[in-house]
């Protein structure tokens, strides 16, 4: 028994020096954590349950049956952030580099499929040289039954990834497929093929950060939602990001008590819309202006500006927000924003997260690079994804609703359940200006009657009231009340009941 308690003790001791010291300094000195180290501060304190501590590869070609390390290059297991269940694993680079092997895998599997029983997120800290060079199919055959669990737990149980350093070939179709990608900067990327062979092929050269680095993914391709400075701040934040969702699409959103009053009036917003229709403002403002203690957990700050995502608490519960972004391209819905808001919105249906949607929107971009680009497949993304959802949904228009971007912003039309309008919200499928010089276009050398024909369409369409007849908004409220009417239909709408059909699954435009 002593002996089996010391041979116990060794090995994890063993395994907790990972790959050794040197190695361990190495990646220390490249400004890294280890594996065990981010672990620890992602998750409360002594909360870590660890498993497979003592598994080891099988391989036996290329004198790999002379090294073998406990763990095998990837610590796995559960414990808790802020008090709440998640499943994490975090590859350890100084294995082997952290590389996939069919043991690695297997252990990978093994929380998965246990978050799916139980019901909590999956956490994925991502530093890994990609496949087990030495194992050849059978690491394939791993990433494959990763692969496999990733989609089956979508939409099913929350999963993040967090990339912390290398994350190349194949290997990056695993994260790709979770909800969330965090990256760290200037120490991790993700590329299918890295720079030479880039340079061999097409003659670009490039560097790796610029190829595949975190801020690249966070401006450039939306692959990533956040890009933190370091391995510290990104952890953090994660642990912030994870409170806000629940644990599975069995449960409904987290409650955090606040002291926030839920009809809180905001008198400011009265004069957030300037006068002049031409001018922009700050959408983020009524946000932030709106959410329990003005925290907004924004994603994808960086990419696509003209929507903006993100969750939030109202009355404690989290809500997440879509919203038109005035200030960047006029808040036009374009390719990339479209694909934005769709999948987010998606997330939220999936995990019971109600929608809040605030819209000023002049409608779709135009030019060629937008239709050549799919602007038509890609635009219906947001109104598939906004359609189908049955989550509650309330949307707040605060100026512009024209054209098929109004029927796309989660429209009384499209299931909206609670929809209002701000008294300067205008609603017409065009401006008034480019309304008139279509349905007047005999007129158009006659400057005066072009602008006395302008001011009777915005009469008539530039205000609320002429869908306020119809029934397709519910009410025009006062900006400095929006807070407080909100809350009142969120909790009007806490126990919402709808189904779709029943179908296999949905044919969401890809
Ligand atoms: C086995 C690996 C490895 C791998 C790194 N190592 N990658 N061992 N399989 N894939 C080992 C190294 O031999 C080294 O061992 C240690 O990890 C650290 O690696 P270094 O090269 O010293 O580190 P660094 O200079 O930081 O470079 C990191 C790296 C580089 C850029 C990731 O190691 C690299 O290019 N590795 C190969 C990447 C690759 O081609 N992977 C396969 C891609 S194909 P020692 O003992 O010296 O410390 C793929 C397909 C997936 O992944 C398909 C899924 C469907």
């Amino acid at each position: 028994m002593q002996d089996i308690v010391k041979e116990l003790e060794r090995k994890r001791q063993a395994a907790r020096l990972g790959g050794g010291q040197r190695r361990i300094d190495t990646q220390h000195g490249k400004g890294r954590l280890t594996a065990r180290e981010r672990i620890e501060l992602l998750l409360d304190e002594g909360s870590f349950e660890e498993y497979d501590m003592f598994v080891e590869h099988r391989c036996r070609d290329f004198g790999m049956e002379k090294q073998s390390i406990p763990g095998d290059g990837v610590v796995t297991g559960w414990g808790m952030v802020n008090g709440r269940l998640v499943f994490v694993f975090s590859q350890d680079f100084t294995v082997f580099g952290g590389s996939l092997s069919e043991s690695h895998a297997a252990k990978i599997c093994k929380i998965m499929d246990q978050a799916i029983k139980v019901g909590a997120p999956v956490v994925g800290l991502n530093d890994s040289g990609g496949a087990r060079i030495q194992e050849g199919v059978d690491s394939l055959a791993g990433y494959a039954e990763v692969f496999q669990r990733n989609v089956l737990a979508s939409g099913v149980v929350p999963q993040i990834s967090l990339i912390m350093g290398p994350c190349a070939g194949g290997a990056v179709y695993s994260p790709a497929m979770t909800d969330f990608i965090f990256m760290v900067k200037d120490s991790s990327y993700m590329f299918v093929t890295g720079p030479e062979v880039v340079k061999t092929v097409t003659h670009e050269e490039v560097t790796h950060e610029e190829l595949g680095g975190a801020v690249t993914h966070s401006t450039k391709s939306g692959v990533a939602d956040l890009a933190f400075e370091n391995d510290v701040a990104a952890l953090l934040e994660l642990r912030r990001f994870i409170d806000l969702l629940p644990a599975s699409n069995r449960e409904k959103p987290p409650v955090k008590p606040t002291s926030d009053p839920a009809e809180r009036v905001e008198m400011s917003l009265d004069s957030l819309v300037p006068a002049d229709p031409a001018k922009s403002y700050d959408m983020k403002e009524l946000i932030t202006k709106v959410v329990d203690e003005g925290d907004f957990f924004e994603t994808q700050p960086d990419y696509a500006g003209n929507i903006i995502t993100g969750f939030g608490r109202m009355a404690g519960s989290t809500v997440g927000f879509v919203a038109n972004q005035p200030l960047v391209l006029a808040g036009c819905l374009d390719i990339a924003s479209s694909i934005k808001a769709a999948r987010f919105v998606r997330f939220c249906d999936c995990f019971n997260i109600p929608i809040v949607t605030f819209v000023d929107v002049p409608g779709f971009l135009p030019g060629t690079a937008q239709e050549y680009g799919g602007i038509i497949k890609h635009g219906a993304k947001l109104l598939f994804a906004f359609a189908e959802a049955t989550v509650p949904k309330v949307t707040l228009i605060t100026r512009k609703a024209y054209g098929g971007a109004y029927d796309v912003m989660s429209s009384k039309h499209l299931r909206g359940d609670v929809n209002y309008a701000w008294p300067s919200a205008e609603i017409a499928v065009m401006g008034p200006k480019g309304a008139v010089e279509i349905i007047f276009r005999q007129d158009r050398d006659d400057t005066a009657k072009i602008e006395r024909r302008t001011e009777e369409y915005r009469k008539k369409f530039a205000n609320p009231f002429a869908v306020g007849h119809r029934g397709f908004i519910d009410d025009v409220i006062l900006p400095h009340n929006t807070r407080m009417r909100i809350n009142r239909a969120l909790s009007m709408l806490k126990d919402k009941q709808l189904e779709n059909p029943w179908k296999k699954h949905g044919n969401i435009p890809l």
